[in-house]
């Protein structure tokens, strides 16, 4: 084993008990609480035992019997893995009979094992291996020449991992690993005796199985069984970097498992207080595109969107990018430019954008992606409870009873988070689900939702004011918790509305389509929890009513006293990493960081005495505002920071209309995306591997992102966005991330105990953290809500302006899937396209046979917006009459026919609801044929720039 690498595996899971128990391993004395096993106990007393089929993130099992133990007074040889401690046990883990049993367990093991260690991709790292030499096994008395499994065939199907059943030793440790760890139930053992085997699905290819390529199973293997391809090919790690996960606002802590600077394989951190030692198919296995050849490595400008790029230096390009910012304020005044910022940038990095708009640019035009996906969290959480985030741990989870999730799906959103619910609703916590598709949660293996309130896309609303509605009237309130805790004024006015008749399940199952009776019932179900957690994604917030329906959900949990302890809460379950943090940055026009108006003086002053600048109190533009702006003439100039605003914004004519009416568009990324085909500056992007820095997750907690290779264009964003600051004259001056994070600290009161140094020796750091609660916040509003007394908001259900006509009779509502990560700039870019290569149009059975159209048919998919082409999955998830879509490429264009509509406070797009037709065609719509006429006119013109650069080389 790589001693550097290697974490203590204590055998079996940790036990919580107030009991102890002190028993004697080996002559020395050792107390573990009630219901430890042996072999845990033992490694608190120093002494691994020898195991195979045990490991500390898995129930035991007790098939190997490498883990014998002897027991005074008692007879036999009990595994030590599944037998718990007990007071007074006498054990000793080491005689010679014991010795002698071992040896002879190994030797049957490694009589049908392939003795090529030294050429094996585990060796070094094998648990077999170790086990022979701790066992002191030299030879085997039975040969090799018996019925064997040598010859095997490996299954290479999963692009990540390899099966290698020669190497087997059906230990169960993969099988039990995708049951309690993932959920997933894809794997079983087949066959009996000598012919067990591990097998995906029924006896099929892991690609062809259930398998969702988590990877639990191959971590769990002890042997190269299941073995990462990285390793396969590039040999066994040498040192790692504690580090976070880029993708989702799950947060998952890694180990990046190194060679030099090169990522051998991503390991689950155990640790990580967001994942413990779990991850899904993104985090684990999709990070190739950091090295991918499509990475844009050199800074280059171009005067016209329609010019050949230029390659120039990075001193050029940020001179270049500070002189047409400065011309532009000259010219149109100091409000015609802004910044947006973006919810996969550090902490540090979008702090940094939000002062530079604000103190070189002079304005507050700064906004963040969080705009198109949970602003409404920010202001409806803000407005009942006092704070714009979640309020629990994912543990909390743990403690749940009853678990409503409601427009989201988490097993392909928050995959690693999904996996710690099912095992809670495995042990008997029951789930309702409310969303328009029937979504995995609602019916999986061992997992069923007591209730799926299947409502109409754009009704949410109609339905949370409904389950009021029975808690009212039904007399389920929690008088006591409501009358000690909340606003009685807000309460009397809300209880007096939702329990008027027009807002009955009954009155309202006309427009949310939800059977009375079901809705009531999970009312009944949720108010009656002990422990009822509410779980909600972008389902809730991308609405026209998108805040109301928050502060619906708020209204809900404190009508039933369910906030403030374990076990219950409301929880965003935020969409990319670092949503939540780049809304605590101050990433928003009319908020600095720690929420706090612009228009507040006082806040005003603190930061105008640390930066040195007069702050404007004027909110400035939203991400809508500033294309609005830019179409009427006066809004010039963006710099777009990790955000590819032309893919992910609704309506993308629009957008590109916008885009291409500014005079200076800067974007830096990774890639040429399709918001950079419309700049006139690239400056290059780091990804989370070559920078430090921290990622706030959809707990609040905040993690170290740390770098592991330097950045391959040579700056991290946060020192590019440093230089450009300079470069227009303002003095930015940080020597590293952490030198951020202190000003960061030094400025925002929910932050002011968190540095770089507690974090590393917290591991993370929930927030708020200051000198009442040093070591964060894991759960809030304990006592009282943050804003005191818990306010009751008044939510009136408006139907959407989106309505389903004779010309457009069917709703589409978007989404996400598991192998795919938003625009999928980065996701695209790994094997992940091999499980979703394109985005389709889910369509149920008979909206499908009304319109002749069958599975893989190509279709025309119009809205009042715009129009264009997918392939259908015929799909009974759906309802009839609503449509889905996932929006991971480009070319799909799924936001041509999503429309301005937006939420009334926030902004933040209807995506979940288009009224649309569809229809069979032939050939892509007239927008996909441009896009795709305009994606090759700026290939060629990123090519010219290659050429440009390679004839100039040559001469
Ligand atoms: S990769 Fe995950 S889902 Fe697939 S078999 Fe292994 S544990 Fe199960
Ligand atoms: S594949 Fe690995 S973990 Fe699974 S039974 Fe075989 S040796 Fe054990
Ligand atoms: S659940 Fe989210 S944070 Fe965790 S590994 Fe997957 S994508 Fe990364
Ligand atoms: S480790 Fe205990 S029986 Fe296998």
């Amino acid at each position: 084993m790589l001693d550097h690498l290697k974490e203590t595996d204590r055998g079996t899971p940790k036990r919580e008990s107030t009991r102890e128990v002190t028993l004697q391993i080996d002559g020395n004395e050792v107390t573990v609480p009630g219901g430890t096993s042996l072999m845990r106990a033992a490694v608190d007393a120093g002494i691994q035992v020898p195991k195979l089929c045990a490991t500390d993130s898995l129930e035991p099992f007790g098939s190997c019997r490498l883990c014998l133990v002897e027991i005074e007074g008692r007879k036999g040889f009990p595994a030590s893995c599944t037998t718990p401690a007990e007071a007074g046990m006498k054990v000793s883990t080491q005689t010679p009979r014991l010795q002698e049993l071992r040896k002879g367990v190994m030797e049957l093991y490694i009589s049908d094992h392939p003795l090529d260690c030294l050429t094996c991709s585990a060796n070094g790292n094998c648990e077999l291996q170790d086990m022979a030499g701790v066992t002191g096994l030299r030879n085997v008395r039975y040969g090799f020449d018996g019925a064997n499994h040598l010859q095997s065939r490996k299954d290479e199907s999963n692009p990540y991992f390899t099966y290698d059943p020669a190497k087997c030793i059906v230990c169960n440790r993969c099988v039990r690993a995708c049951e309690e760890t993932q959920g997933t139930f894809a794997l079983t053992i087949s066959g009996r005796g000598f012919e067990s085997r591990v097998s995906p699905g029924q006896d099929e290819a892991f690609m062809d199985s259930e398998c969702v390529s988590c990877g639990a199973c191959v971590e769990a293997c002890p042997t190269a069984t299941l073995q990462e391809k990285s390793v396969i090919w590039l040999g066994q790690p040498e040192h790692s970097v504690i580090t976070t996960c880029a993708y989702c606002g799950v947060g998952c802590g890694f180990k990046a498992e190194m060679k030099g600077n090169e990522v051998v394989r991503m390991v689950p951190w155990k640790d990580g207080k967001a994942n413990e030692g779990h991850s899904c198919v993104k985090g684990r296995f999709a990070w190739g595109y950091a090295t991918h050849q499509d990475r844009m490595l050199k800074p280059m400008i171009r005067e016209k969107i329609t010019d050949p790029w230029r390659e120039v230096s990075w001193e050029v390009a940020l001179n270049h990018a500070a002189g047409e910012f400065k011309r532009l304020q000259g010219k149109y005044g100091k409000d015609s430019i802004g910044g947006i910022t973006s919810s996969r940038c550090t902490n540090e990095e979008t702090y940094l954008v939000q002062k530079l708009v604000r103190a070189a640019f002079g304005n507050n035009n700064v906004d963040t992606c969080a705009r198109v996906c949970h602003s409404p969290t920010g202001y409806g959480l803000g407005q009942t409870l006092g704070t714009s985030a979640g309020t629990q741990t994912f543990k909390s989870v743990e403690k749940a009873d009853v678990i409503m999730v409601i427009g989201a799906n988490p097993t392909d959103g928050h995959p690693v988070f999904a996996s710690r619910m099912k095992k809670r609703l495995r042990q008997g916590a029951k789930l309702i689900v409310i969303d328009p598709r029937r979504i995995d949660l609602v019916k999986s293996p061992h997992v069923r939702a007591e209730h799926h309130l299947q409502l109409k896309p754009g009704t949410n609303v109609a339905v949370v004011t409904a389950m009021a509605h029975v808690i009212v009237t039904e007399g389920l309130v929690a008088e006591d918790y409501v009358a000690e805790r909340c606003d009685p004024k807000s309460f009397g006015e809300w209880r007096e509305f939702v329990a008027r008749p027009e807002n009955s399940p009954e009155a309202m199952a006309v427009a949310t389509g939800v059977p009375p009776d079901a809705l009531r019932a999970a009312a009944r179900l949720y108010a009656n929890a002990g422990n009822g957690a509410i779980y909600y994604g972008l389902g809730v917030t991308e609405h026209s009513q998108g805040s109301t329906m928050v502060m619906g959900i708020a209204n809900l949990a404190m009508a039933t006293g369910n906030v403030g302890r374990e076990g219950v809460g409301i929880n965003p379950l935020r969409g990319q990493n670092n949503v939540q943090g780049s809304c605590d940055m101050g990433s928003f026009p009319h908020e600095l960081p720690g929420y706090r108006h612009v228009s507040d003086s006082s806040t005003r002053a603190t930061f105008e005495a640390a930066w040195g600048v007069e702050i404007s109190p004027e909110p400035g533009l939203r991400i809508p505002n500033m294309f609005d702006a830019a179409l009427s003439g006066s809004f010039k100039g963006l710099y777009c920071e990790g955000e590819d605003i032309v893919q992910s914004d609704p309506n993308t004519q629009h957008v590109a209309e916008a885009m291409m009416a500014m005079e200076c568009v800067v974007v830096q990324d990774l890639f040429l995306n399709e918001t950079a085909k419309y700049a006139h500056v690239f400056l290059p992007g780091s990804s989370f591997l070559e920078k430090d820095g921290t990622f706030t997750n959809a707990e609040r907690r905040i993690s170290r992102v740390r770098r592991v290779m330097p950045p391959l264009a040579g700056y991290a964003d946060w020192e590019v966005t440093v230089k450009l600051a300079q470069a227009l004259g303002y003095p930015m001056d940080y020597a590293t991330p952490e030198a951020v994070m202190d000003e960061i600290a030094a400025l925002t009161p929910s932050f002011s105990g968190v540095s770089y140094k507690r974090l590393d020796e917290l591991g993370s750091i929930q927030w708020p953290c200051n000198a009442a609660a040093p070591e964060g916040t894991p759960t809030m509003h304990i006592d009282k809500f943050v804003r005191g007394k818990g306010r009751f908001i008044i939510t009136q259900y408006v139907a959407t302006d989106e309505k389903v006509t004779r010309r457009f009779p069917l709703l589409l509502t978007t989404g996400r899937i598991l192998s795919q990560y938003n625009v999928g700039a980065q996701t695209r870019r790994t094997p992940n396209n091999q499980w979703h290569g394109e985005d389709r149009l889910e369509i149920h059975p008979h909206d499908a046979e009304e319109r002749g159209i069958k599975d893989d048919d190509w279709v025309g998919i119009h809205s009042r917006a715009g129009e264009t082409v997918l392939r259908a999955s015929v799909s009974e998830r759906m309802q009839p009459g609503v449509v889905y879509t996932t929006f991971h490429f480009p070319e799909s264009g799924a936001n041509v026919i999503t429309t301005d509509n937006s939420d009334w406070a926030t902004n933040c797009p209807e995506y979940k609801v288009t009224a649309v037709q569809v229809m069979p065609v032939m050939q892509p719509s007239a927008w996909q044929r441009e896009y795709s006429r305009f994606n090759r006119v700026q290939q060629e013109l990123l090519e010219a720039r290659r050429d440009a650069s390679e004839s100039m080389a040559a001469k």
